[in-house]
Order: structure tokens, then sequence, then C-alpha cells
């Protein structure tokens, strides 16, 4: 996110505009925590994770009366326009206030869920991959060492773009994602045909969203049926920090970048996202609406290879 805030900050200046930052995203557009933005105050920041403008879940922006009164302020310190950056809820606010407020709002795609329509990849998904698989490398050592089972739960939200990633760059045996049924029987059969051909630990990667669960219901019951040592390490948090790829750097750049670009040529309510490489924009009602699908052919190379 810092790569981005940059990228718009720097266009805009370069453009001639006056550019404002607002702090914790819509907590603090409802209530005017604005500050000037100049070139050396995105000095340093692309290689911090988190954002320096900080951010925050605003339930008071749910409501239209906080819309309104967060419209009030972006009037009254005479913005024009708004860039925002985040996934799924940033979208839903920033259509939202467009639709009730008429202040034009660009999304920049964002989140380590990568669960947005409209854009292949999103800001913080491949920093979130890499460090989920930095997370299994190490530990596959200690279920090579001991010969376990071991379920690591991935965050992801409803989708399992995370899980399916970090299982397939993990070299993991079993990935279990939302968008897929998950048959327990069918797991510990595999894991113990596994066995049979010689394996002598297994990683599973669990979505956090499954069907089925968390990782530690599932791995219960995994060891009740096979009687197989298993451990379960939930990540968690780790994948939402961290020193940001620099894919994630690269992409970043040119979505905050883009989106100054869109918004003087009068866009708004719209998705600025990556679709094979190209920048693009999308309705912001299809971003939040449109189902985007796990990759089917990653998911059967991933099972093909771990065999
Ligand atoms: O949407 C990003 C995400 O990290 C999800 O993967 C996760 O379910 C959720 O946010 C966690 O949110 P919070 O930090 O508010 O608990």
């Amino acid at each position: 996110m810092n790569a981005c805030i940059r990228a718009v900050v720097r266009t805009a200046i370069a453009k001639g505009l006056e550019v404002v930052g607002i702090m914790r995203g819509y907590a603090g557009l409802l209530r005017g925590e604005f500050r000037p933005m100049d070139l050396r105050s995105v000095s340093g920041i692309m290689h911090l994770g988190g954002t320096i403008l900080k951010s925050s879940r605003c339930p008071e922006f749910l409501t239209p009366e906080g819309r309104a009164q967060a419209a009030e302020q972006v009037r009254k310190a005479g913005i024009d326009g708004l860039i925002a950056i985040g996934g799924n809820g940033t979208s839903t606010g920033a259509h939202l206030f467009w639709l009730e407020q008429q202040i034009p709002i660009l999304v920049c795609a964002s989140t380590i869920d990568n669960d947005l329509y409209g854009s292949d990849f999103t800001i913080g998904f491949d920093t979130a991959v890499t460090t989920a698989v930095h997370a299994i490398d190490k530990i596959k050592d200690t279920a090579a060492a001991h010969e376990r089972i071991f379920f690591v739960e991935v965050m992801g939200r409803h989708r399992g773009f995370l899980a399916l990633y970090a299982g397939l760059a993990g070299g993991c045996e079993e990935i279990l994602v939302p968008e897929k049924p998950t048959d327990i029987d069918a797991i510990c059969q595999r894991l113990m045909e596994g066995r049979r051909r010689g394996k002598t630990s297994s990683i599973v990667v669990v979505a956090e969203g499954d069907e089925a669960g968390g990782a530690f219901a599932i791995a219960e019951q995994v060891r009740q049926r096979t009687g197989l040592d298993v451990r379960v390490t939930v990540l968690g948090h780790i994948q939402r920090g961290g020193t940001p790829t620099p894919r994630d750097r690269i992409l970043a750049s040119r979505l905050g970048n883009a989106a100054v670009e869109f918004l003087l040529q009068g866009e708004t309510d719209k998705l600025v996202g990556e679709v094979k490489g190209e920048i693009v924009l999308t309705p912001l009602e299809d971003a939040i609406s449109k189902p985007k699908e796990i990759d089917e052919a990653l998911y059967q190379l991933a099972y093909l290879l771990a065999q």
C-alpha cells in the first residue's frame, strides 16, 4: 500500500495537483483527518509493509449517515476526487459513496485475499503468498524430521487464492479451499496412500474460509481416522505485514499512477486493476459482485505434482 500511496502522491504532484492523505481510511474521512502530502512525505516507504496513512475497519461508513458526514468533510476541505486502496469492503464503501454523494472515487485493487473481480492480482497478495511459503518451508523441516502431518491455515477470507498459490509453491500435498468440497475421508485416503508410496511427512494447506472448518477441526478428524501424528499452525496476521515483494511494489506503483490519470480523465466508481498485464478499469459494482474463480488448472497441477 505504501508503494501505491507514493505513486499517487508523486504522479499527482507531477500533474500539478495538490494532494492530501486521509488517515485511517474511511474513519479518517468521516472525521476530516487529512494531512498534506508533498514529494518528501512519501520518501523511503517502498520497503515498508502496512500503510503510513494507517487503516481501519469503519462501521460508521456502512451507514448513509456516516457517508454523508464523510462527504461534508470532503467538500469542506475542497477535495475534488478520491483514490482509495483496498479490497471488497473498501470498494463497497466507495461505490455507495459515489452513488449517494457523487464525489469522484477510484479504488486501487489491494487485498491479500486476491478476491476482487477486475484484477488478476491485487496489491499485497504476492507478499502474503511469499510469507506463507517461507513459513511452509520452515514447517516442512520439522514435519520431515518428526514424520508428521502438518495442517497450515492461511487467510483469504471466502476464497482460496492464497491457499492455492502457497500450496503449489510450497509443494504441499493437500490444498483445502472454499471453492471445492472438502471430503475428509478422501483426504485421509490420499495421505495414507502417500505413506505407502514412501512419504514420511505431508503438509495440508487449509484456507481459513474452507467449508469443513478451520485447520484445528480438520486436523482432529484426520487424526481420529488415520492415527497419524498431526500438528496445526495458523499463520494469521504475519501474512499481512513485512517487506513487500518487488512484484507487489511494481503493481502498486502502476495502479497508483494509473488511478491519478483516470481520475483526471473524469473516471469514477471504478476499480483500477491489472488484467493480463494491462491496467484496466472495472465498474465497482462488478468488482464487488462478480465472483473471481481460482485457476482450476493450477489446482490440478498442485495435486499432480505433490504425489
Ligand atoms: O481481507 C484481508 C484479511 O486479512 C482476510 O484474509 C482475513 O479474513 C481478514 O482480513 C482479517 O481481518 P481482521 O484483521 O480485521 O481480523
